[in-house]
């Protein structure tokens, strides 16, 4: 969320209501929340602006905040010297490296760069995810992923399992097509321009996730509630931009990344803790802007805005569309487009210029460049009218036959509405309460038979100081009709598990 409409917001709110911003990736949701560790703010917008309290390191798997590492400091150069080449498409392709298996792999980030290959899914949700392609393949144990007795691990059995799936690399699938039909776009437009990404290993440093994208050290996004820790120096990247860095350095000056990313988040039908980005990059030359009889920057911006609504035009025909000034770390300027569809503003994507010194950082100095990160989760239930996140896992042959290679737009037909139940807990909160803690507990029991997680209802007892939260968690399965039992032993499942592991007090 823009800054500016997040202060306009927050005025008309009560006090203690503070409003988050929306993360690139998902339709927007004007979300308040009165508690800043519940929200689902990234990266768009200013932690300073809301005053965090400082990092810390986690008491458990559980805890809210993450160490904040080093910047990679560089001095900004002279941008009128040292033109970049245009190197090969094929810097990334054709080292690959085996034995990810072993336990003394943990370091998943010195072997990210190199993994480079088609990643099929034979098992997930195993102990074991086996990925791998072209004849041979490697696994990835549950025991490096999920690892319990590290207090800062908070990689969940649920998370684990769709590591490797790879919706986006199939073909009939919603994202799959959507993430086709842009490359086309982009083929069209620029033939032979731009290099394409789409089997990078979601284990990445942090360094990559945030340092190299000059994520301030103490922003949000790198706590613990929001961001999955695989060790105190992995993570499941949070966003596509986590692989900007490492592209650069291996020479790449025009790409799109596509992947799997990872954030912990509220349970709604347009939040889930694993969903899909694509990123776009183009690094312009001096002799580009002395050409065009402009300055580096001003190219930059321009040809992003006219890439982009050309995009958004491929994507969703003839639209009204408005930029809005947003913050972004690794950009400024900042933007997000929104485009005026189906009788409402909703936001596209976020994108800006490349800050200077991860340009600089990563064998670029003396460029300019645009960059795009956008979900696709969020332009495929819009662009598919498909009404719920969960359905993208779906094996279920009614969602998957409904929709065709190369067919952007096919309308979805709901194949049923199975009744959901409702269920409430009430609890007394502590300190450290996080909704997103909450949210991870109901989807490790229930997984995608919870649909929703609201508070309901909240109050203070002013003689105890202490703040109640009731939550009505909906049950409902896309595929069958849940008995009464089965509901009840989930919810009793989670009254247990919420009551020994989040540190507060059922009533
Ligand atoms: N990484 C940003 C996000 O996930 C999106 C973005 C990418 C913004 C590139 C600007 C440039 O919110």
């Amino acid at each position: 969320m823009n800054p500016l409409r997040s202060s306009v917001l927050s005025a008309l709110l009560p006090p203690g209501v503070v409003v988050v911003g929306t993360r690139v990736g998902l339709p927007v949701l004007a979300m308040a929340t009165l508690r800043l560790s519940s929200s689902s703010s990234f990266f768009a917008y200013q932690q300073q602006k809301v005053g965090l309290t400082a990092p810390q390191r986690p008491p458990s798997s559980f805890a809210s905040t993450s160490p904040p590492p080093p910047l990679v400091v560089c001095s900004i150069p002279d941008r009128h010297h040292l033109p970049l080449s245009h190197s090969s498409a094929e810097a990334s392709s054709g080292r690959i490296s085996l034995g990810f298996c072993t336990r003394q792999s943990v370091g998943f980030c010195t072997r990210q760069q190199s993994w480079n290959r088609n990643l099929a899914v034979v098992a997930a949700a195993a102990s074991v995810t086996e990925v791998g392609g072209g004849g041979s393949s490697s696994t990835i144990s549950r025991e490096e992923v999920v690892r319990e007795d590290d207090p800062t691990n908070n990689v969940p059995d649920t998370v684990f399992g769709k590591i490797g799936l790879q919706l986006h690399n199939r073909k009939s699938h919603p994202l799959g097509i959507l993430k086709n039909a842009i490359y086309s776009y982009f083929d069209e437009t620029f033939p032979g321009v731009f290099h394409k990404v789409d089997n990078l290993l979601p284990i990445v440093s942090v360094k990559a996730n945030f340092d190299d994208v000059l994520t301030p050290p103490d922003h949000v996004s790198r706590s613990y509630n929001d961001t999955y820790y695989v060790t105190a120096d992995t993570v499941l990247r949070c966003h596509t931009s986590a692989h900007q860095a490492e592209l650069l350095r291996q020479g790449l000056t025009h790409f799109l990344v596509t992947g799997d990313v990872y954030r912990r988040d509220a349970i709604d039908a347009t939040h889930y803790p694993v969903f899909h980005q694509m990123e776009g990059l183009r690094v312009f030359t001096q002799q580009e802007w002395e050409a065009a009889g402009m300055d580096g920057t001003a190219l930059a911006a321009q040809e992003l805005k006219k890439t982009l609504e050309g995009l958004a035009r491929h994507l969703f025909g003839d639209v009204q569309m408005r930029w809005v000034d947003t913050y972004f770390p690794f950009t400024d300027p900042s933007y997000e487009l929104e485009i005026f569809f189906q009788g409402k503003w909703m936001e596209v994507l976020g994108c800006g210029v490349t800050e200077q010194q991860i340009l600089c950082n990563n064998g670029c100095a003396g460029t300019t460049a645009w960059a795009f990160g956008l979900g696709l989760e969020r332009l495929a239930m819009v662009l598919f009218d498909i009404p719920d996140i969960r359905l993208f896992w779906s094996n279920d042959s009614r969602f998957t036959s409904q929709f065709k290679s190369g067919q952007l737009g096919t309308k979805f037909k709901s194949f049923s509405k199975y009744p959901p139940c409702y269920k409430d807990i009430s609890f007394w909160i502590s300190d450290e309460f996080s909704e997103n803690n909450l949210c991870e507990i109901v989807r490790g029991i229930a997984g995608d038979l919870v649909e929703e997680v609201v508070l309901i209802d909240e109050f203070t007892n002013p003689k105890k100081g202490k703040t109640s939260h009731c939550y009505r968690i909906a049950y409902r399965s896309m595929e069958r009709s849940l008995t009464d039992d089965e509901i009840n032993a989930l919810q009793a499942e989670v009254r247990q598990q919420v009551e020994s592991k989040l540190k507060i007090t059922l009533r």
